[in-house]
Order: structure tokens, then sequence, then C-alpha cells
């Protein structure tokens, strides 16, 4: 850094990352930045290489090569705990939760706090309510309910509260909405945008492009396993997010022709 340069490196760098399984190349060199306080997008048809790529970053699966980097340290992510321990929380949208269990319980799976031998109800119950409030959460009557009884919203809310809970620096939300109506929708991205407000890194993959440009500082477009471009969000139109998604590039903007096949 030179002096007067008061830029903090990024949050979460990946340079260079490859992901193969077996004989299927999957991600092919990727760069990416994630940056705190901003949302970034990860975009990209079906089969690009979005959700693999966040298992990478969060430890589920190993890279092949290529380096990550966390406040500008390289560091070696081998499985959840060192995600977890680093900051990083992936919610996932089908795996997220346990019906059968209520809010509390879902947001300490695991990680329960205790008092003596027997859990400490009371301060799980405080905690997670108070998270909860913390993100302006209003619509979950209570922290005792079973999560079948909420919404599918609400749901993401206490899945994404069960991330901020244990000190994410990073959150990465894989299709939150994709299930969910319009109400919904929009209560989840008001969410997103909040975590990013409070100065969380917000990763947010979403085949919506309204979703995107609503909450998204940032767009990173993967391609064929390949990262096309990451743009300011005010930098490129609709369209032009539609033709890197689905063509690689739009203009002078993405992967260079013979890159692309
Ligand atoms: N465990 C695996 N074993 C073999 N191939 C895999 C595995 N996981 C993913 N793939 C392949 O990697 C490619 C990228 O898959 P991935 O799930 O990352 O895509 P995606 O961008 O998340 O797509 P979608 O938008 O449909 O969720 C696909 O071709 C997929 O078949
Ligand atoms: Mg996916």
């Amino acid at each position: 850094m030179t002096p007067g340069d008061t830029a903090a490196p990024p949050l979460l760098e990946l340079r260079g990352i490859n992901k193969s399984f077996g004989p299927v190349h999957v991600l092919r060199d990727v760069d990416f930045t994630v940056r705190a306080g901003e949302v970034t997008a990860l975009v990209g048809d079906n089969g690009a290489g979005k959700s693999t790529l966040v298992k990478c970053i969060g430890g589920i699966y190993s890279t092949d090569n290529g380096e990550t980097h966390i406040d500008g340290q390289k560091v070696n992510i081998h499985g959840p705990r060192d995600a977890a321990h680093n900051g990083i929380e992936i919610v996932y949208q089908d795996l997220a939760l346990c019906d059968n269990l209520d809010i509390v319980q879902n947001m300490f799976l695991g990680r329960e706090k205790r008092s003596g031998l027997i859990l400490d109800e009371p301060a799980m119950e405080e905690l997670a309510a108070k998270t909860l409030a913390g993100l302006s959460v209003r619509t979950v009557k209570s922290v005792r309910q079973l999560v079948s009884s909420l919404s599918g919203g609400q749901r993401q809310t206490v899945a994404i509260a069960k991330a901020v809970l244990w000190n994410s620096r990073l959150v990465i939300l894989d299709e939150p909405t994709a299930a969910l109506g319009v109400a919904q929708t929009a209560q989840v991205l008001e969410l997103v945008r909040r975590l990013a407000d409070n100065g969380l890194a917000v990763v947010l993959i979403s085949h919506n492009m309204n979703d995107v440009f609503a909450v998204s500082d940032r767009i990173a477009a993967l391609y064929l396993g390949r990262m096309a471009a990451q743009v300011r969000a005010t930098d490129v139109t609709h369209a032009q997010v539609v033709e890197l998604i689905t063509a690689g590039r739009s203009g002078s903007l993405g992967l260079q022709p013979e890159e692309a096949l």
C-alpha cells in the first residue's frame, strides 16, 4: 500500500481458482473479489459454476489450485469449520434449516450454549431474538415457533439471521429468493441490503435480474466456469448482464472470443 492509500484490501479475493470433478473441469482460472459493505451478485446460467464456486469458498469442496486471500492474507480453507473460523457463512436454499426444530434450536444447532451441563435456553432465546431484532425482522412472532410453521420468506430470514449470529463477515446466499413470492422476495432483499449496510460482505446468487439490480453494488458473471466480468452494477444495463450470462461477453466487456470457446 502506498502512503495515503487508505483503501483496505478486499475481504475476500480468489485468484486463479480451478476445480474439476473427475474429467469435468467446472471452474477455470476464476478470480473473484468481494468487498465488505457491498452486495456482490454472482450470476450465470444453469451449470455455470456458481454453487461450485461458493462451495469452494465455504470449504465444502477443495480447489485444485489457486489462492484465497482474506483481508489481503493468504489463507487455506480446508473445510466448513475453517470457513466459519474466517467469518464465512453460506446460506443454502434447501439445506438451511430443520423443519422439526424451532427458531432458537435452528440458530444454535451444533453450537448450543450451555450453563454447566444443561442447555442455556434463556441465553439462546435472548440472543436469537436480539439478532432478529438487530436485523429489523419483525414478522416472526416467537423465536419458539417451529420452522415448519414459517413462510418461505421467514425461513430465509431465520437462515440469514443464523449466519449473522456467528459473527460472520461474509454471508453467501445461494438463490435465497428462488422459491419466494413478490412480497417475501422484497423482504429478503431488504435484509440482504441491510447486512451490507451494516458492514458485512454479501454474495448473492440469483437468476433474477430485477433482484440483482435492486440490491447489488457489483455484479460478477460466470460463463461456463470462467469469470466473464466483474463490474459495478451502475456501469452496466440489464441487457449487458444478460449477454454476459448467455454469451460470456457484451461488447468490449467479458471474455474475448477465443477465451469464450
Ligand atoms: N459433485 C459434482 N460432481 C460432478 N459434477 C458436478 C458436481 N457439482 C457440480 N457439477 C457440475 O458442475 C457444473 C456447475 O454446477 P453448479 O451447480 O456449480 O452450477 P450453478 O451455476 O450453480 O447452476 P444453477 O444455476 O443451475 O444452480 C455443472 O455442469 C454440474 O453438472
Ligand atoms: Mg447453483
